[in-house]
């Protein structure tokens, strides 16, 4: 067997930063060949060397990719597809905060873009190495990171926020998009005999990370984050241990579907209809489709310009 058959892949957006830096740091301690994705190719590469260099782990490699643009989306999973044949780990940290509506050359609200469609459509095109993977005989596990509110609501008539952005609206529906969609894909693996291709939600509390400072993070949020932050505010390391337990321990094997919140605790918790119903599950993600395939036309324009 090869070197390149044997090393379990990991993958890892938002593995430049915060909760995503340190997760792709416990996934490179551990051993696993790590890929982390980001904007900033300069800031990227220092990175991964840094990770290498504090794990003593030299197969830490920067992918570049801009996740509000869907056709950097299939990029990036192109080139992940063209150098490893199999991926174990499907870590989605990259988000942003934005208190700013903007739509994306795609038409989708830029933080719906990042923080819930390129998840969506980053997982469909890396589905087959991910099911290489399992069929080696490895489980695959896919853990998204989002935030900790519950019971949002999907503004299926008006995703994009049109006639009424709003931060907290915003975020909620960007919650509520990243749990049904955890449901709804573990169903659909499960129809498809695909049980060691696993998928789990860790929702966030209050972490301190670059996020708060970000273009466009509303001023009000800063000040509430920094009352909050003796009371609730847990390290990116903190995080990242959540989010290592859900991708590495062995009592998670098989767990697909669920939701985790990790506040002063990590805990599991029963999910609303409003996330499991099963006719919700579907339309969502038929929007879902809708909105990525935008972006695919949009890819293929791009390469035949080339
Ligand atoms: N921090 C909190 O209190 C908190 C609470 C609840 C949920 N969360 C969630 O946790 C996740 C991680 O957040 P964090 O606090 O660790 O944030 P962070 O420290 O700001 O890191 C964000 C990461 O996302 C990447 N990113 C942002 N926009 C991107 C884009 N357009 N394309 C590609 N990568 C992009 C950044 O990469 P570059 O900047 O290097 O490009 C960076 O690696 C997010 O999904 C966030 O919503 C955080």
């Amino acid at each position: 067997m090869s070197n390149e058959a044997r090393l379990n892949n990991a993958l890892v957006t938002g593995g430049t930063d915060g909760i995503g830096k340190e997760v792709a740091r416990g996934l490179a301690r551990s051993g696993h060949r790590v890929g982390v994705v980001g904007r900033d190719a300069q800031k990227g590469a220092r990175v991964a060397q840094e990770i290498c260099q504090t794990t003593g782990n030299p197969n830490v490699e920067f992918f570049p990719a801009d996740l509000t643009l869907m056709r950097e989306v299939k990029r990036l999973s192109d080139e992940v597809a063209s150098r490893w044949t199999g991926l174990n780990y499907l870590v989605h940290s990259a988000g942003v905060v934005r208190g700013r509506r903007e739509l994306t050359d795609d038409s989708i609200e830029s933080n719906f873009a990042v923080n819930y469609v390129s998840r969506f459509a980053l997982t469909q095109s890396l589905l087959p190495i991910m099911k290489t993977a399992s069929q080696l005989g490895n489980a695959v596990r896919i853990v998204i990171i989002s935030g900790a509110a519950q019971n949002g609501t999907i503004y299926f008539a008006d995703v994009n926020l049109t006639s009424k952005f709003g931060l907290l609206r915003m975020l909620r529906q960007c919650c509520q998009a990243n749990d049904v969609f955890t449901v709804e894909q573990a169903r659909r693996l499960a129809a498809n005999y695909e049980h060691r291709v696993t998928i789990t939600c860790l929702k966030m509390g209050v972490v301190k990370t670059n996020i708060r400072n970000g273009p466009d993070f509303r001023q009000w949020m800063k000040m509430l984050m920094s009352l909050l932050d003796p009371l609730l505010a847990q390290t990116s390391e903190d995080a990242a241990k959540s989010a290592l337990n859900l991708l590495l321990a062995a009592e998670y094997e098989g767990l697909t579907g669920a939701l985790f919140v990790k506040n002063r605790k990590f805990k599991q918790i029963v999910p609303d209809t409003s996330v499991t119903e099963e006719q919700i599950g579907k339309r969502f993600w038929e929007l879902s489709e809708r909105l990525s395939a935008g972006a695919d036309k949009q890819y293929q324009k791009s390469i035949s310009a080339t």
